[in-house]
C-alpha cells in the first residue's frame, strides 16, 4: 500500500488518477494537523505548507515531494536530496491562468479599477478621481521570459503595446518571431512605462528591482510582482511610492504571506490580491492532475519529469 499525504487543498477531480488508483491509500489534511508522518510515502503541496528540513525529518519514509505548480521555493530541496527524495512539480498547468491574471492585474492598475470600485460601493461618484492611462502604445518590459511571460508578451502585443524582454535565455530569433525586443534589465529599467517580473526567486533574483535601480526607472512607471514576493524589493516600492516616482504597483505576492498589516496595502497607488494568479478551476485542474499521473507513475516505477 501507497500512504499518500495532501498537505494542501487540490482540485478533487485532479486527484482522481490517486484517488481511483489500487493499493494508494490517500489523506487530505495539513501536515501539521498528523501525529505521525512517517506513514508516508508521498507528499503532494501547493505553497501553502512549508516543506523545510524539520518536515521532511518526521516524514521518515517520504520518497517524492510533489508540488501541484511551478515554484518549489517552499521546499527545502536540499534537505530532501540528501534524504534520497524525489521533488516535482507541474511546470505548466497554470501558466495560462497567471498569464491572463497578471494582464488583469496590469489592466486593473493602470484603470485605477480596484479604487474606483471600492469609491462606488461607498457611495461615491468620482468620475474625475480615477483618470487612468492606456496600454496603446506603452511598453512593456517583462522580466523574465519563461512560459508565463511568453504568454503575457502575446497578450501585450494583442492591446498594441511595445513589449521589450529581458531573460538570459531568450534568443534573438525567438523575440524576433514574437515580435518583441530582447534587451538588457537595465534597458528594460530606463525605458519601460510598465514592468512586470516573471522569474523563479533565487539568490540571484531577490531583489532584483532594488532601492539602487528603481532611481533609474522612468518617472511614472507601474510595476506588476504576480511571480514571487521579493524579486521587486518591499521597501524599496515604499520608498518610490513614498518620493512619487512610483505611480502605481499591482502585487498578487508577498515576501511573507499572507502579508498582514502590510505597509504597501495602505498605499492607494497599491493593488493587491491573495496570490491568486494560479487559482481557476483550470489551472487547479491541469496541476493536480499533473502531480496525481506522476507520482503514479513513480511508485510504478516509470521515471517522474519535472520542469
Ligand atoms: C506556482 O508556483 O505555481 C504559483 O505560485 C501557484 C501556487 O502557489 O499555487
Amino acid at each position: 500500500m501507497v500512504n499518500i499525504l495532501v498537505s494542501d487543498a487540490m482540485s478533487e477531480e485532479g486527484l482522481a488518477p490517486l484517488l481511483n488508483a489500487d493499493n494508494v491509500n490517500v489523506v487530505q489534511t495539513n501536515a501539521s494537523e498528523v501525529d505521525d508522518l512517517s506513514q508516508f510515502d508521498a507528499l503532494l503541496v501547493r505553497s501553502q505548507t512549508k516543506v523545510d528540513a524539520q518536515l521532511i525529518d518526521k516524514m521518515t519514509n517520504l520518497k517524492i515531494i510533489a508540488r501541484a505548480g511551478v515554484g518549489v521555493d517552499n521546499i527545502d530541496i536540499d534537505a530532501a536530496t540528501s534524504h534520497g527524495i524525489v521533488v516535482i512539480n507541474a511546470p505548466d498547468g497554470n501558466t495560462i491562468s497567471t498569464a491572463e491574471h497578471t494582464f488583469a492585474m496590469i489592466a486593473s492598475l493602470v484603470r485605477n479599477i480596484p479604487q474606483a470600485t471600492s469609491s462606488i460601493k461607498a457611495g461615491n461618484w468620482k468620475r474625475s478621481a480615477f483618470q487612468g492611462r492606456e496600454l496603446n502604445n506603452k511598453t512593456l518590459g517583462i522580466v523574465g521570459m519563461g512560459r508565463i511571460g511568453s504568454e503575457i508578451a502575446k497578450r501585450a502585443k494583442a492591446f498594441n503595446m511595445k513589449v521589450k524582454a529581458f531573460d538570459p535565455f531568450l534568443a534573438k530569433q525567438r523575440a524576433e518571431k514574437m515580435g518583441i525586443e530582447s534587451v538588457s534589465l537595465e534597458e528594460i529599467l530606463e525605458t519601460c512605462d510598465i514592468i512586470t517580473v516573471h522569474t523563479p526567486l533565487t539568490k540571484q533574483t531577490r531583489g532584483l528591482i532594488n532601492n539602487d535601480n528603481l532611481a533609474t526607472t522612468k518617472k511614472g512607471v507601474f510595476l506588476v510582482n504576480c511571480a514571487r514576493g521579493g524579486i521587486i524589493d518591499e521597501s524599496a516600492l515604499a520608498n518610490y511610492l513614498d518620493k512619487g516616482h512610483v505611480a502605481g504597483v499591482a502585487l498578487d505576492v508577498f515576501e511573507v504571506e499572507p502579508p498582514e498589516a502590510h505597509p504597501l496595502l495602505a498605499y492607494e497607488q497599491v493593488i493587491a490580491t491573495p496570490h491568486i494568479a494560479a487559482s481557476t478551476k483550470e489551472a487547479q485542474l491541469n496541476v493536480a492532475t499533473q502531480v496525481a499521473e506522476e507520482v503514479l507513475h513513480f511508485f510504478e516505477g516509470k521515471p517522474a519529469q519535472s520542469s
